[in-house]
């Protein structure tokens, strides 16, 4: 442990992240800072199969967060008292689930920095807005991960979301 400021702070596997790291509930004014982290992180989600620009990536991921600002969601942001914003998770909670009907938050995207991961942020994110989702009487929260991003599945895994279906490609 050291101390930075009257801030205990620790070292995490990439780099320091504080522990008063704060999960607030994002705005508008968060936009941006969504819109470049999820753009910087976007590859993580391209699959084996797919060979990606990185502007049709940037480009997909903007109108992404276009539609969901738009809709009606839930955004919950990690704040580092030092460092600022270093994470996010976007949630959609008025897309029903497409078989049953059944209400349901959809998590759209999220992601941490990479000098604050393996550190908690990404469980907490996921918990906050799953926590919104339940106070809306939602009674399941869904999402889809790329079976090749293996830091997101075991987060999915762990924090109980199981695979209800499979999204199957071939390359022709
Ligand atoms: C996926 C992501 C959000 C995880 O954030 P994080 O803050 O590092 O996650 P946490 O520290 O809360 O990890 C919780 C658990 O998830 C699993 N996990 C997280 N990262 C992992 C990794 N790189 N490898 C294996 N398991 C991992 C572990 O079970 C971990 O618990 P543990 O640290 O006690 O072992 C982060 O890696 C990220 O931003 N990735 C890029 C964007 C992305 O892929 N978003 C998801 C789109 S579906």
């Amino acid at each position: 442990m050291a101390r930075d400021g009257g801030l205990r702070l620790r070292l995490g596997v990439r780099g320091i992240v504080s522990e008063h790291v704060a999960i607030r509930r994002g705005a508008a004014a968060d936009r941006p800072f969504v819109l470049e982290l999820g753009q910087r992180t976007a590859l993580d989600s391209v699959s084996a199969l797919r060979t990606a620009a990185p502007q049709a990536l940037a480009r997909s991921y903007e109108q992404l967060v276009d539609v969901v600002f738009a809709r009606s969601h839930v955004l919950a942001i990690a704040e580092d008292p030092l460092a600022g914003p270093v994470g996010f998770a976007l949630m959609l909670d008025d897309l029903p689930d497409e078989v049953t009907g059944d209400d349901q938050g959809f998590v759209a995207y999220m992601a941490v920095e990479p000098h604050a991961r393996r550190a908690g942020v990404g469980r907490r994110l996921l918990a906050a807005v799953e926590a919104v989702a339940r106070e809306r009487g939602l009674p399941y929260a869904a999402l889809m991960v790329t079976e090749d991003n293996a830091a997101a599945r075991e987060l999915y895994a762990s924090a109980g979301y199981v695979t209800e279906r499979r999204l199957l490609c071939k390359r022709l």
